[in-house]
Parts: C-alpha cells; structure tokens; sequence
C-alpha cells in the first residue's frame, strides 16, 4: 500500500504521516528533508541555493544517512529548501530514490508537496492537509520555541506565506491537489483528531465504503 500526504507547510501533514506508517507497519519518507538536506549541503559549502548547478551536484551527492540531522530544521535551511525545490533538474534528480522508497515492501506513506501528483500518482490513498495560515504559523512557532530557536508568530507566517506561494507557483511540481486527492482541514483538529481522520479516509478508501 502506497498512502501520498501533501499540503502546504505545517499544516500537520507530516506528524499524520508518521503517525499512519507507525499503525500500519509501513516505512515513511518526509520528502521534505530531502529538499533540504540538499539545501543544507549548499549553504555549508557557501553556495547560492539558486546556483542550479551546485543544487544538482548536491542532490546526485544526497547521502539518506544525515536525515536526520537536527540543522535540517533551522529556518535559513527551511528558507532555502524552497529555493532548491524549485529547479526542474534537482527534482528530476530526487525523482528515482523517491519512487524506489515509494515501493518498498510492505509499503509507504511519503509526505510532500508533489507525492499524489508526480511522485507517487497511482497511490492507493492521496490525502491533501491543509489549515489556516495563522493556525499553521502557531503550530511552527511552538515546534520552533521547543527547539530553542527565536521565533516571531508575525515572521514565520510571513515566512510560510511566501513559501506557499513560490511551492505552489512555480513550474516544476507545483504544491497543489491531485485531483483523487482527500481533502483533510486540521483547522480546528488536535493532533489525535487529525490522525483519526486520516485513518477514517484511509479505511473507507480501501474498503470502499462511504466516510462517516
Ligand atoms: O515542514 P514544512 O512543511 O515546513 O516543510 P518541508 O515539508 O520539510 O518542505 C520544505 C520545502 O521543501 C518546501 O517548502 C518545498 O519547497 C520543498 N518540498 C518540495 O518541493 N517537495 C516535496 N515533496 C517536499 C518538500
């Protein structure tokens, strides 16, 4: 089983996606530090992460093993991610290890921008997140704090703001909806609400069965 989880940052697409893969005994990709893994890479070298060329050299050199690297999460990273995600042949290039994650057996659930419409397009279950801009800036604001890093609410929704707009904007995989995707609102969700709203959506879809 194949389960794709996009939607806009924050919005609780990635703490739902782990959450299923735990329930469900399937791996799980938070494609996000895929893209910024790569920008990290370029700024460690002093580099812009507009420089296609570099992006490209550092997305073919991607090592999964610094995953999970804390100053994966910092904003300037964050910032950048956006920036490298951007450019056709950085996708391109993450495109291969991203569909062999997606296979992988028993299944996968993979969180991202583009996973029910370019990377995993014949997912069993595409689930679209999303939540207000205010409500989405809070939630990364307390996840920043907890991290010890400064966080103003004003600036990180200004922050989010723009990264929607160059994630959905540009011309590469644009941040949008498959059109079989389940629109799921965490708006007025707690974290236990949202991942059982997503087990309901899941179920009837492979069941077959209406949602409650
Ligand atoms: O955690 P948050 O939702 O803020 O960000 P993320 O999912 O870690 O993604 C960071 C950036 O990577 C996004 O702003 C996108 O520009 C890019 N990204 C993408 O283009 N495609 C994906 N499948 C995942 C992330």
């Amino acid at each position: 089983m194949i389960i794709a989880i996009d939607g806009p940052a924050a919005s609780g697409k990635g703490t739902i996606a782990k959450q299923i893969a735990s329930v469900y005994g399937l791996h799980h990709l938070d494609t996000g530090l895929i893209y910024r893994a790569v920008a990290k890479a370029l700024l460690d070298a002093g580099r812009s992460p507009e420089n296609a060329e570099a992006a490209l050299a550092a997305a073919i050199a991607l090592d999964p093993a610094k995953f999970g690297e804390p100053a994966l999460k910092t904003q300037k990273v964050t910032e950048a991610a956006s920036v490298v995600a951007a450019i056709p042949e950085v996708r391109q290039a993450l495109m291969n290890y991203q569909r062999a994650f997606a296979t992988k057996s028993p299944g996968a659930v993979l969180d991202g921008r583009d996973i029910g419409t370019v990377i995993a397009p014949g997912a069993d279950v595409k689930l679209f997140v999303v939540a207000t801009p205010q409500v989405r800036a809070a939630r990364r604001v307390l996840e920043l704090r907890a991290r010890g890093e400064d966080a103003d609410e004003n600036a990180v929704l200004a922050d989010l703001l723009r990264r929607d707009e160059r994630d959905s904007r540009r011309s590469a995989a644009p941040l949008k909806a498959a059109p079989d995707a389940h629109l799921l609102d965490t708006t007025h969700l707690s974290i236990d609400a949202a991942f059982r709203a997503a087990v309901d959506i899941i179920e009837a879809a492979r069941t077959g069965r209406k949602r409650r």
